[in-house]
């Protein structure tokens, strides 16, 4: 059994800055409520018509992570790719990125879980690579949500929250077991599947011919929809235990902790989090503030960050937990 690693990390966002003022501009908000609420105070929306999808922007960070891992696009054996916003209803975008970037004809997995999508994904690769099937595999969480957001008052209690971007890792052969990924944990609870849910276009409620029929301009099952205090009592509940979960499987404590990578939902929860495990501001990484919750790109995002700002060092206890739509929930516990 081999251990899998991260050898190479990439992000892209796309340039469209909108701040808190400019939503107040198209809906009843204001930046006050938004910042206290959810400490955002920025977030990115791709223009339409600019060229930018779900898959592009998860190639353009894939490209990055490839060049970074020092691997040759050939290299790569297999492509996970996380999203709950995919550039067509099928096929999604895993075979996308196989063709735009030209790899030969590996296998492409698409994964949805929502805010939890790449904790999944990493821990899909990793058995892959434990077993010995594969020995490079490229791993990437991308979303384009502004193009589906309500942009309306009716909406702004979900679409001030998330923005667009892509984040991709590459995940390698690791043969010090002590080192890399040494463990992953999943979890689910889908009697709140509706709690945060978009339930339209779907083949179970909403047929294509229903929604063609209807063209109901106040039909809101085309919107995301979140039970917000519900979701976040749930959060804060399931990332911790998730989080000691890990710790425990690795006879760890909360003190070994050198970086905490919380999926970016909202900055009161990473708080809740930081204060529960007393974790100081430099072992907590938050870049919320900046992009909103971009959910399966929130993690690679933000890794590559704090990577890129030095905050991940050689031998440091990594720690990734992600919690959201499903409900599902997850951790990654890595020795960098
Ligand atoms: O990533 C997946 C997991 N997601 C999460 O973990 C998110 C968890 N939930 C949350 O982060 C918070 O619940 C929200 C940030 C979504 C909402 O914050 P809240 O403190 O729970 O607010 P609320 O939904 O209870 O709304 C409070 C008030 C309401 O007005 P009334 O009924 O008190 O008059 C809302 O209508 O704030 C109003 N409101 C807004 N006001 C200005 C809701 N959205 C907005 C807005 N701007 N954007």
């Amino acid at each position: 059994m081999y251990n899998s690693k991260i050898i190479g990390l990439g992000h892209y966002v796309p340039d469209n800055v909108v701040t808190n003022d400019d939503l107040s501009k198209v809906m009843d908000t204001n930046d006050a409520w938004i910042q206290e609420r959810t400490g955002i105070k920025e977030r990115r929306h791709v223009v339409s018509g600019d060229g930018d999808t779900t898959t592009t922007m998860g190639v353009k960070a894939a490209k990055i992570a490839i060049e970074r891992a020092g691997i040759d696009k050939d290299d790569i054996d297999f492509i996970v790719f996380a999203t709950l916003s995919p550039d067509y209803y099928f096929p999604g975008p895993g075979v996308l990125v196989q063709r735009d970037l030209g790899i030969k004809t590996v296998g492409a997995l698409d994964v949805r879980n929502q805010c939890s999508g790449f904790v999944y994904a990493i821990s899909v690769a990793d058995q892959y690579i434990k077993t010995g099937m594969y020995k490079n595999i490229l791993v990437i969480g991308s979303e384009l949500h502004s193009h589906g957001l309500d942009m309306t008052t009716r909406g702004r209690g979900v679409s001030v929250i998330f923005g667009d971007g892509a984040g991709a890792a590459i995940l390698s052969r690791e043969e010090d077991n002590s080192k890399g990924i040494l463990s992953t944990h999943l979890h689910s609870e889908g009697q709140h599947a509706e709690e945060l849910s978009l339930i339209a276009p779907g083949m179970g409620k909403r047929w294509v011919n229903d929604i063609i029929a209807d063209n109901d301009p106040n039909d809101e099952s085309y919107y995301p929809y979140m039970n917000g205090q519900f979701v976040f009592k749930n959060a804060v509940v399931r990332f911790s235990e998730v989080i000691i979960e890990g710790l425990e499987k690795n006879k760890l404590k909360s003190t070994d902790i050198d970086l905490l990578v919380p999926h970016q939902a909202n900055l009161r929860i990473s708080q809740f989090i930081q204060k529960k495990f007393q974790l100081t501001d430099d072992q907590v990484f938050n870049n919320i503030m900046k992009y909103g919750n971009t959910t399966a790109a929130s993690i690679p995002i933000a890794l590559t960050e704090a990577w890129e700002e030095g905050k991940v060092k050689d031998g440091d206890l990594v720690v990734l937990a992600a919690f959201g739509s499903g409900f599902t929930w997850g951790s990654v516990i890595i020795r960098w």
